[in-house]
């Protein structure tokens, strides 16, 4: 376990994907019914964006520092910048802090709504959980985050979220995943599911959705934005997510944002983005 996500904090995966997930969140929030949110590689939940480690290959800077620079924003950005800008109240022109998932999440939740967070890394777990000290909403576990989907899952209050964000530092972990989502599916059928992946050449990626496809059968929605042409495996060209039982009109309010987005995050305007129903 190399990963640390301290060097990719606020870059433009983590704009794609926060975004996303603040979308999601505000669906459940329509009603008035609490939900259980649950982070299977929840991170760290906060990050020094003046950290050696964030300065080391500056990567918030072609994400939330564009989206920070931005003057008209769609609803949508506008509401996940606002999340970003409470961490960093002091100093809202120039930011500091970028708040991860679980912060993230954490600002949008009601009194009647839960969120459990698992995190593999021993040292990372630690540091999440005094992001979190005695917060009775809040379940830090040092857990693996596999096996949190059958732990936790489904949920008591059946309403809910599931983030599926791993490292992808093993060869194989696209497929390791398709078997984990459709069993988790399996355990909890209408639950909500998004699983972030990374686009580095388009090919694999097809692979990843017809075997998606072919395991479950629920409504499942691929959103994709890169921002450089994907036809390369040596770097991140782009990202994705996949959203089993998509809310009603979350299609519509992505597909509202992602031509702005992509206009702002692709530094040469290359790469694409697009909704596809699998
Ligand atoms: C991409 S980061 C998570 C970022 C976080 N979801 C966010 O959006 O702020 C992936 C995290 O998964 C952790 N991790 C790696 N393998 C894991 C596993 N099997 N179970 C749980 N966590 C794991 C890593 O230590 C790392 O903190």
């Amino acid at each position: 376990m190399n990963y640390r996500h301290i060097y990719h904090a606020g870059n433009f995966a983590d704009v794609f994907k926060h975004i996303m997930l603040v979308a999601l969140v505000q669906s459940l929030l329509r009603k008035d019914n609490g939900f259980c949110f649950l982070d299977t590689h929840a991170g760290i939940g906060f990050y020094d964006l003046l950290s050696s480690q964030a300065q080391k290959g500056k990567e918030f800077m072609g994400g939330i520092a564009k989206i920070n620079t931005q003057e008209k924003l769609p609803p949508l950005v506008a509401d996940y910048l606002a999340c970003v800008k409470k961490l960093n109240a002091t100093t809202p022109e120039k930011l500091q802090c970028y708040p991860g998932s679980p912060l993230l999440v954490k600002q949008l939740l009601r009194p009647q709504d839960r969120m459990v967070l698992t995190e593999l890394h021993e040292d990372d777990y630690l540091v999440l959980k005094r992001v979190f000290p005695h917060d009775k909403q809040v379940g830090v576990h040092h857990q693996d985050g596999y096996l949190a989907l059958k732990a936790f899952l489904p949920p008591k209050e059946r309403r809910g979220l599931v983030l599926i964000d791993p490292p992808y530092e093993k060869p194989d972990e696209l497929s390791d995943l398709v078997t984990a989502l459709a069993n988790a599916v399996t355990r909890w059928e209408t639950g909500i599911f998004a699983l972030w992946y990374p686009i580095k050449e388009s090919r694999s990626i097809a692979r990843f959705h017809r075997a998606l496809k072919l395991k479950i059968a629920r409504p499942l929605l691929a959103i994709e934005l890169t921002i450089f042409p994907d036809n390369q495996a040596t770097q991140l060209n782009g990202n994705g997510m996949i959203i089993v039982n998509p809310p009603w009109q979350f299609e519509q309010e992505i597909q509202a944002v992602l031509p702005w987005l992509w206009r702002v995050l692709s530094p040469h305007q290359e790469g694409r983005y697009g909704i596809q129903l699998l």
